[in-house]
Parts: C-alpha cells; structure tokens; sequence
C-alpha cells in the first residue's frame, strides 16, 4: 500500500483504506476504483492524500519511470551546481524531488531494470545520488518504514555525495589509482556535505548525520571518523547499503560495471562487521531472488539461467546452461558477470 498524493492520481487506482469525512462519515470504502467524481470529492474535501493498493498504483502511476528520472537528475544537478556557487539549498525542490521518486519505487517490480537503463544518462555524480535515493526508498519499503521515514531515506540518499561538488574534477574523475593524499581529499567530501546540509535548519539531524557517516564502518574501518562501533544511526546505515551496491553495479571512470550479484557479494561479506547486518541481509535476499529465471552471463563465457537460490550462499545460487547446473557456491571460479536484459 502506497500513501500518494491526490494531485498525482489518476482514476482507475483502488483505494487502499477507508476513507472518512472530517466528521467521521465513510466517504468511501477501501477497494474502491478511484473516478473522475471521487477525484472532485477528494478537492472539495481538501483532502490531500490517500493510500491506494500498490499494485494498481503501479499501473496507473502518472508520470513515467524515465521522466522522473531524468527530471530528478535535473534536479540534483542544479542543487549541486548552486551549492558550488555557495547559494543556500532550496530544500523544498529536494523534498520534491522525493515525493515524485517515493511514487516510482513499489515493492516489487522491475526497478533494477529500469535503473539499469538509466544508468549512463548522465555523470556518475549525478546518477548515482538519484540512484542511492531510489535504493534508499526501496529498502524502506521492504524494512516496512513508514512514509515520514522514507521520505528522510529518500532525501539522505539524494544528498549522501553532495560534499563532492567542493573535490576537484581531476581527482573526482580520474581514471587511475587514486595516492593516498588524492583520497584523503576525497574523504573530506564527508565533511564538507555535512557542514553545507547541517547548516541547514530544514533538514533533519538524521539526514544530516547520514551524510556525514555514510562510509563509516561499525569496524572503525570507515570516515572520516574511523571509530569502531561507529553510532551511524538508521539512515547512515541505510545509505552505507545502497551507496555501496549503486557503487558496484555501475560504471565508474576508474572500474566497469559489475554484476548485482557481485555487489551482493560484497554485501554479503561486508554484513559481517562492517555494515549494518539486518539491511544489507535484506538487501541480498531480495536482489538474488529477483533474478531467478533470468538469463546471466558467466565467467566461462556461457550463457544460463539462474534456477535456485541457495538460502545459506544467496549470493553463489545454481545456474543452468542447456542441460548441465553450476552451483556457483561450490564451482567458486565461475561467477556471473552480467544480467541479460
Ligand atoms: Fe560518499
Ligand atoms: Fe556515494
């Protein structure tokens, strides 16, 4: 069930709860099919949000998937740019720019696709917070958070990197191993994002502190701080996740893309010390089932089908070429390198 807003509706969407009058009348039933009327009703009323049934939400969501993607990388970009400038964050275009990405991100469905696609749009800087943000989003709905805690996922995932506007280019971007005093500066982007958002009154502490903590590691491994144990908090932790699987799975100047399952490697490893246990858990668990029955490309240059998930190995599951199964948890040479669209 999604909580959406009136103006975004279309008709044909069921209603995923009752819905009373202000002097506690029912106005209309759960189940029912949102029409033109119902609309008019909802403005009378001046009520402005309704929880509608996923699944048609999903049918009937009015803007397109690589709209709002496109106009969300419009968006980063220029609060991004302004911030370089030194000009204040024009926090109402964020929150905006959450709510139009809250209502693309369903349980299920095919994001990861539709990411996929979307993923060489624009700059890795760019591209990666809208992503972050749609991950972040995403596993708030699967850890079942509600929507005021969504929102404040959403919106530290669109901003996790923002500190990075202030690192110069040819460190950003440059292909070859960074030195150690390149990455220090790299590592201040932590800094710097958390002195430009925490300045800011109309973020929360909770997004603020995501942005500082987001590369902190429970090992003390992490920074800018490095101290073990690190109190990251629930956002942190979240974005931590999200920031590292986008990280992976997407084309950098300095690495290629990598496979989904390799990040959930990663991830996987990482749930042991590193990063909070129960969300990359969540976060491994989903992406492996996701792709059972999808057509992937091995390491031995064949193409197959991925069958089974292995529960005690998610990440290494059983694939089948023609007639012969790998099971990639013992047959530990062969990875998959890429899912086939
Ligand atoms: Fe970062
Ligand atoms: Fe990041």
């Amino acid at each position: 069930m999604l909580k959406l807003k009136v103006s975004s509706l279309k008709p044909g969407v069921k209603l995923g709860k009752d819905i009373y009058t202000s002097d506690s009348q029912l106005l209309l039933p759960k189940g029912t099919v949102i029409t033109d009327e119902a609309l008019n009703a909802f403005a009378r009323r001046n009520i402005k949000e309704v929880f509608i049934m996923e699944a048609s939400a999903r049918m009937k969501s009015q803007k397109k998937f690589d709209d709002v993607y496109v106009d969300s990388l419009d968006a980063v970009k220029a609060f991004m740019f302004e911030a370089r400038l030194g000009k204040p964050l024009e926090v109402e275009e964020i929150s905006e720019t959450v709510d139009m990405l809250m209502e693309q991100v369903f349980d299920e469905g095919d994001l990861f696709k539709q990411m996929r696609m979307m993923k060489d749009k624009d700059d890795y800087l760019f591209t990666h917070s809208v992503n972050v943000s749609l991950l972040c989003i995403l596993i708030g709905r699967w850890l079942k958070c509600d929507d005021k805690e969504i929102k404040s996922l959403g919106i530290a995932g669109l901003l996790h990197d923002i500190g990075k506007i202030f690192i110069p280019d040819k460190i950003l971007n440059k292909p070859d191993k960074l030195t150690e005093r390149e990455f220090e500066e790299i590592k201040k982007h932590t800094l710097m994002g958390y002195n430009l958002v925490g300045q800011n009154e109309t973020i929360s502490t909770e997004v603020a502190n995501a942005v500082l903590m987001h590369h902190e590691r429970l090992d003390g491994s992490g920074y800018p701080i490095g101290s073990k144990g690190a109190q990251m908090g629930f956002c942190a932790s979240v974005v931590a996740v999200a920031d590292v699987y986008d990280a992976i799975t997407s084309r950098r100047i300095y690495s290629s893309k990598q496979s989904p399952y390799a990040a959930a490697e990663v991830l996987w490893n990482e749930s042991f010390g590193k990063l909070d246990a129960r969300i990359a858990k969540v976060f491994y668990d989903k992406i492996t089932n996701f792709y059972i029955g999808n057509e992937v490309l091995l390491s031995n240059n064949q193409k197959g089908v991925v069958v089974y998930i292995n529960p005690t190995q998610p990440t290494r599951p059983i694939v089948m070429v023609d007639d012969v199964f790998y099971d990639l948890s013992t047959d530990r040479n062969i990875t998959i390198l890429e899912i086939i669209d």
